[in-house]
C-alpha cells in the first residue's frame, strides 16, 4: 500500500518559508507528477515525504498512518535520484543487493528479489558488470533496481532521467510507466520534462514558489489551467499571453491561446504579421510571428506542411472556443 497525505506540511530554512502549508492526496497506486520552475520546492517536497528532510509544520501520513518522526528507512519508501551514485567498484549484482545486505536480509530472499528486479528492468545479462561498463540508461535501471529490491511502498523519483540523452530518455520513460503498470506501486515523479510530465502522470502537481496552483489529470491542466500560470507552464511550446486590447475584447485583462489553436494563411484572418523564425520539423511546422502589435512575438504550430518562412507577411485567427481567459489576478474566468 502506498497512500501518501500531506497535512499542512510546511517547510522553512532558517527565517525563510521554502514551502507554505500546504495539502495533498496521493492515492495508492497512482503515478503522480511535480513539475515547476527551478528553485520552487519540488525535491524539497520529495525530501520530506522520504523523511530526508524534518517537516517545519504539519504531518504526512503513510496509509494512514503518521509517519511525520519516522526515519527514511521505517517509511518503507524508496528514492532514485538524477546521480544515480553507484558503487563503481561494485558489480550490478552486488549494488542492487546492497540496501539488502545493509538489511541483513538472507541470502535466498536477496537473491530471488534480485532476479526479479533484473528480469523487469532487462539487467539479467548486465549483472556481473561494474558500472563503468555500462550505458546511462542502464546505470539508470540498476539504481531502479536498488530501489525495487525494498519493494517499497511508493518509489520517489527526483529527475531520474535527466542525465541521459533523447533518445534514452524516451527509452527510459516508456520502462518507468511500463514498470508501473506491472507493479502498480504508488510513484513520485519530478521533471522538468513536458512530455514526461503529460504523458506519465495519472496526477499533475504544479508548484509555484512552494504553493500548489493546480492538481489535476494533464488534459485538466492542458484543457482548463486554473490561472494564468498553469496556463504558461504547462505546454510546449508555450501559450501565448495578451493583455490590453485583444483581452479586452473578450472581457479579461489576460487572454491564452495555445500554438496549436492559431490558424496562419497567407491571405486573411484576424491579426496580421510577419514570420519572424519558422521551424519546419517535418511533423509540425513552428512560426514565431512578429509586428502583429499584440505580443513581441505569438507562437503558431501548424501541420508539417504548411510553407511560409521569414519575412512573409501572414493572417492568424485564433479558434474562438479554445481562447482562455484570465482575470486581472490570473485566475481563470468561468
Ligand atoms: N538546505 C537548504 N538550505 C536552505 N535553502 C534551501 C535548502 N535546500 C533547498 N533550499 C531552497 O529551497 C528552495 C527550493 O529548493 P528545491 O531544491 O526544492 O527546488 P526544486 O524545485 O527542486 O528546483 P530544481 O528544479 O532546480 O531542482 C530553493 O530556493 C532552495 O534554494
Ligand atoms: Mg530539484
Amino acid at each position: 500500500m502506498g497512500r501518501i497525505t500531506l497535512e499542512g506540511v510546511a517547510k522553512r530554512f532558517g527565517d525563510v518559508e521554502v514551502i507554505p502549508p500546504l495539502n495533498l492526496d496521493i492515492e495508492d497506486g497512482e503515478f503522480v507528477v511535480f513539475v515547476g520552475p527551478s528553485g520552487c520546492g519540488k525535491s524539497t517536497l520529495l525530501r520530506l515525504i522520504a523523511g530526508l528532510e524534518d517537516v517545519s509544520d504539519g504531518r504526512i501520513l503513510i496509509d494512514g498512518k503518521d509517519a511525520t518522526d519516522e526515519s527514511p528507512a521505517k517509511r518503507g519508501l524508496a528514492m532514485v535520484f538524477q546521480s544515480y551514485a553507484l558503487y563503481p567498484h561494485m558489480s550490478v549484482r552486488k549494488n542492487i543487493a546492497f540496501p539488502m545486505k545493509m538489511a541483513g536480509m538472507d541470502q535466498a530472499e536477496q537473491d530471488r528479489r534480485i532476479e526479479a528486479a533484473a528480469k523487469a528492468l532487462n539487467l539479467t545479462n548486465y549483472l556481473d558488470r561494474k558500472p563503468g561498463q555500462l550505458s546511462g540508461g542502464q546505470r539508470q535501471r540498476v539504481a531502479i533496481g536498488r530501489a525495487i529490491v525494498r519493494e517499497p511502498s511508493a518509489f520517489l523519483f527526483d529527475e531520474p532521467l535527466s542525465n541521459l540523452d533523447a533518445a534514452l530518455r524516451v527509452g527510459m520513460r516508456l520502462e518507468i510507466s511500463e514498470l508501473h503498470n506491472r507493479l502498480k506501486t504508488t510513484m513520485i515523479y519530478v521533471t522538468h520534462d513536458q512530455v514526461e510530465a503529460m504523458t506519465m502522470a495519472d496526477k499533475i502537481v504544479v508548484l509555484h514558489a512552494g504553493r500548489i496552483e493546480q492538481v489535476g489529470s494533464p488534459l485538466e491542466l492542458y484543457l482548463r489551467p486554473k490561472n494564468a500560470f498553469v496556463a504558461a507552464f504547462i505546454g510546449s511550446p508555450k501559450m501565448n499571453l495578451f493583455t490590453g486590447a485583444a483581452a479586452a475584447e473578450y472581457g479579461a485583462t489576460t487572454i491564452g491561446v495555445r500554438p496549436e489553436h492559431i490558424a496562419i494563411s497567407p491571405t486573411a484572418g484576424k491579426w496580421q504579421g510577419r514570420v519572424g523564425v519558422s521551424e519546419h520539423l517535418g511533423s509540425d511546422s513552428f512560426f514565431y510571428v512578429e509586428d502583429t502589435g499584440l505580443a513581441e512575438t505569438i507562437t503558431v504550430r501548424s501541420d508539417g506542411e504548411v510553407n511560409m518562412h521569414h519575412g512573409d507577411t501572414v493572417w492568424l485567427t485564433p479558434t474562438e472556443d479554445k481562447i482562455h481567459k484570465f482575470d486581472a489576478n490570473g485566475d481563470r474566468i468561468q
